[in-house]
């Protein structure tokens, strides 16, 4: 049985996972429409489906522990970007964010001596180390690459097996 602490506590992180479904369909969507970035608009859209999975085991995992686990209302996220760049640090930033949070139910789990959520919530640090390894690979190649077209171009063929390249594979 979830304590009624605990439970606000993963109810605040199916609304984190949301809206990073919704952050990045809305990358995914912005990136479609931009000239040559068919895998870049791939990553997004499937980081975005990776979000809703996470969000929907949360779900699952508060109802089947006693709770009841709130949908809840989303803030429109960012619609536009400067760069792809700036796309992509602003991920990054937001899954440092997650991590943390993940983090902080960690501790919440040990000093309420809930091992089974402590348990349940190692699959999520275990993906977070994955989405920051991947997340920061990407922003160090953008950051390589510049203003190099040619270099985007290979970028945009490269993410599409990076995309599956990690455990999560976002
Ligand atoms: Fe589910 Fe990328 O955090």
């Amino acid at each position: 049985m979830l304590s009624q602490k605990m439970k606000d506590a993963l109810n605040q992180q199916v609304l984190m996972e949301a809206q990073s479904s919704q952050a990045y369909l809305a990358m995914g969507s912005w990136a479609e429409i931009q000239p040559g970035l068919k895998g870049v608009t791939q990553f997004f859209f499937r980081h975005s489906d990776e979000e809703r999975m996470h969000m929907l085991k949360l779900i699952h995992y508060i109802n089947e522990r006693g709770g009841f686990a709130v949908v809840p209302a989303l803030e429109q996220p960012a619609l536009t970007f400067v760069s792809l760049k700036k796309a992509f640090e602003i991920l990054f930033e937001h899954e440092v964010k997650v991590s943390n949070s993940i983090n902080d139910l960690v501790d919440m789990a040990l000093s309420e001596k809930d091992y089974a959520t402590h348990n349940f919530l190692q699959w999520y640090v275990n993906e977070q180390i994955e989405e920051e390894r991947l997340a920061r690979d990407c922003n160090d190649k953008l950051e390589l690459i510049g203003e190099d077209k040619s270099g985007l171009y290979l970028f945009d063929r490269d993410i599409m097996t990076m995309n599956g390249g990690g455990k999560s594979g976002f």
